[in-house]
């Protein structure tokens, strides 16, 4: 099947793309749009062409997949560089997203239409490249360095209307790109050779070259573990400085090298790891959602404000529940807050925040949830009172209305089971602050119907979340193996390190915080309270909540908040504390160094992960990864938990884990039997059977 379709519309010759879903400009499509762009050029009857495209985006960029794989001519430089020197104009008719490369064949063309809807963008950065066939030199030559610098830098897209503020198209339209983009080629043939990005020099200016320095230079100043900021800095300033050719050769010497660059692998692995999440096992499009048009949240606690904010930001009514009028006038006062912060920071205005308080309705009583299609909850964690929120929905709740858990950690089939609609039930596990955080784990019961469970993944994307389909366990995927790490970083108090020790363990690995900074940003008390529910015991974290050191809120914790400071300092007492829990344990404390605590933390985590996966309660190693970096902060570029562990190699980690098990004997870090099987087979966790 042909790639690209070549008509003629008069006397201009139209290439249209076909290379669903996103046009991505794979080997086919960069060979079949050569071959167009051939045949219209040695058409005597054609003055010009236009590339236009079907479908939802006009190109996405490179084809992603194809990274890593000897590359199969006409490389896309080339295609753009024969594009460029065409002698006859080429115009791009851009409806949708011009992303990455895609945005290089329209910047290599001769003018640019876009629609209204359309976004213009060159989010290579967020994979950890820099654009690799021009978009370097090309964009500073239309646009100005300074306006293309931070496009790169950020990656995010812009509207058409802001692209045609900055010149980057030449016509904005409502609707038929197609034909607008023909009749500018009709005008441009009338003018003779066409003019070439690559060949203009007028915003080459020495102002603009002043600015861009200084963008580089904060841009460089916090790019911290990525190398392609500084790569990007490297392609612009060739851009300002040298000929296209050798600019283009600088660009493609950079991109190249980061192709191979291990963190820019793990972006890319996240990349396809996210969508692939989307995909769940006996979900399919003939699995029909229910519409969502009401909600109603209970509980309007920090979380239940953030879910209700969710649903604002996304157009959706919304009902905050509470058992009293001072507790739902305290949790919409918060609610108006937190957008204030917003209002205060430039980035919303007063008007869109009144939009969205209107869109929730504060209410007392269970009551006011008899309109709503979903209900989450999110109340005390505790099964008692969520047995008596699910009871008393049944009989409020409209036939057909989705009851969601926001539970972290509780048994979602109990949950549901006191319903007597057990097929409606399931869990929403948002992630603090539910506003911000990306990460949606929805807990599937056994029972739960299928439309329910698609129903929850459409809502998720429309609410901004990556929607990640778990199985009902204790702690779900995300805090199962939290709660792996947790006992990890205990462990290793008694055994010798200190509390600073083990947080920059893992902040040099890339995490914003380590455990103890934010069980004492948290609240070391709720998981004090979790642990006596279960009857479970931690002899550090125990003895620091029995003196009412639960933290930030208390001004003590791991280390002590002198005059309500939010970075901690070392507390001589609590370290005398943790010397002597291991002295009443007869052990003899060591240090430990940064590598050796970061195995310590991790490994186990992998090992939970490795059960996760056996027992399919998460259904690839890929959504365990999601879920690490989405609701927990793991760093991207390390690429998740389980990317991590194979990077590692699975043979070193059940090494490790071994050791650690002899040492300690806690059986709990036994090698999980699919680890184990994995790494005497010398495979990774993508060969599971449940991928
Ligand atoms: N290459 C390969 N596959 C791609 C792709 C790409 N550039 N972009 C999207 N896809 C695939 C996705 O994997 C997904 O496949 P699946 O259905 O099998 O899971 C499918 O297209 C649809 O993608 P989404 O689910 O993301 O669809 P949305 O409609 O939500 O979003 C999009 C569409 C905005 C285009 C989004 O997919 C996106 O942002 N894509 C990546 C864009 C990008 O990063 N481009 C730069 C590539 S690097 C480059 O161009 C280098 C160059 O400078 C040389």
């Amino acid at each position: 099947m042909p790639t690209v379709a070549l008509t003629r519309h008069g006397d201009v010759a139209v290439a249209s793309l076909d290379n669903p879903p996103v046009n991505a400009l794979s080997a086919a499509l960069r060979a079949d749009l050569l071959q167009a762009l051939a045949q219209a050029m040695a058409d005597a009857d054609v003055v010009a062409l236009v590339i236009a495209a079907k479908g939802r985006a006009f190109i996405a960029g490179a084809d992603i997949s194809e990274f890593g794989k000897p590359p199969a001519p006409p490389i896309l430089p080339d295609l753009l560089a024969a594009i460029e020197n065409a002698p006859k104009p080429v115009v791009a008719a851009i409806e949708g997203v011009a992303l990455g490369g895609g945005l290089e064949v329209a910047l290599a063309c001769h003018g640019r239409v876009a629609s209204q809807a359309a976004k213009l963008g060159l989010p290579e950065i967020k994979l950890g490249l820099i654009p690799g066939a021009g978009g370097t030199q090309r964009l500073p030559r239309l646009i100005g360095a300074a306006a293309a610098f931070p496009m790169m830098l950020s990656g995010e897209p812009i509207p058409a209307q802001k692209a045609l503020a900055l010149g980057l198209v030449d016509k904005l339209v409502e609707s038929d790109a197609v034909g607008a983009a023909i009749a500018l080629a009709q005008e441009l043939a009338g003018k003779g050779a066409p003019t070439r990005t690559g060949e203009r020099s007028d915003k080459l200016t020495p102002a603009e070259q002043e600015a861009f320095e200084a963008l580089a230079k904060d841009a460089l100043a916090k790019s911290g573990e990525m190398p392609n900021v500084a790569a990007l800095v490297e392609a612009v300033r060739a851009a300002l400085t040298l000929p296209l050719a050798e600019g283009l050769a600088t660009e493609r010497a950079l991109f190249v090298k980061l192709l191979g660059d291990e963190r820019s692998k793990a972006l890319r692995y996240v990349f396809f790891a996210e969508r692939e999440a989307a995909k769940v096992p006996g979900i399919d499009e003939s699995v029909k959602p229910r519409p969502i048009a009401r909600a109603a949240v209970i509980g309007a606690g920090t979380m239940g404000g953030g879910i209700a904010m969710c649903f604002a930001n996304a157009g959706i009514p919304v009902t905050l529940i509470e058992t009293t009028q001072e507790q739902i006038d305290k949790g919409h006062a918060r609610v108006r807050d937190t957008y204030g912060f917003s209002v205060k920071r430039g980035s919303m205005t007063e008007a869109v925040r009144e939009q969205r308080m209107a869109l929730i309705t504060p209410a007392v009583g269970l009551a006011a949830a008899a309109e709503a299609d979903i209900v989450i909850e999110a109340a005390f964690e505790e099964m008692g009172v969520k047995r008596e929120i699910f009871g008393a929905l049944d009989t409020i709740a409209k036939p057909g209305a989705i009851l969601a858990s926001n539970t972290s950690y509780l048994d979602v089939t109990e949950i549901a089971a006191v319903t007597s609609r057990p097929a409606d039930v399931l869990g929403l596990h948002f992630f603090s602050p539910a506003n911000v955080m990306k990460l949606l784990e929805i807990v599937r019961p056994a029972g739960v119907a299928e439309d329910v469970v698609a129903t929850a993944i459409g809502l998720g994307r429309k609410l901004g979340k990556v929607p990640v389909v778990v199985g009902n366990c204790f702690g779900f995927v995300g805090n199962r193996m939290l709660e792996a790490r947790t006992r990890a970083a205990e462990r290793l108090l008694v055994a010798g390190a200190l509390p600073h020790e083990v947080d920059a363990a893992l902040t040099g690995f890339g995490f914003k915080m380590g455990p103890f900074a934010m069980s004492d940003l948290a609240g070391n008390d709720i998981s004090w309270r979790s642990r006596k529910a279960r009857g479970k015991s931690a002899a550090v974290a125990d003895a620091i909540c029995e003196r009412g050191w639960f933290g930030q809120k208390t001004g003590r914790g791991y280390y002590r908040y002198p005059e309500g400071a939010r970075a901690g300092e070392r507390d001589p007492e609590v370290e005398a504390l943790i010397a002597e829990v291991s002295a009443s344990k007869g052990v003899t404390r060591r240090s430990f160094t940064a590598e050796e605590i970061l195995a310590r933390l991790l490994d186990p985590m992998v090992n939970e992960g490795a059960r996760i996966l056996d027992e399919g309660i998460a259904t690839r190693a890929g959504d365990i990864d999601t879920v690490w970096l989405n609701g927990y902060n793991w760093p991207a570029w390390r690429g998740g938990p389980m990317h991590w562990a194979e990077s590692v190699g699975l043979g070193t980690i059940v090494k490790r884990l071994e050791q650690q098990a002899a040492e300690s004997g806690d059986v709990s870090l036994e090698p999980a039997p699919l680890l184990r099987k994995l790494a005497a087979e010398g495979k990774g966790f993508s060969a599971t059977k449940a991928t």
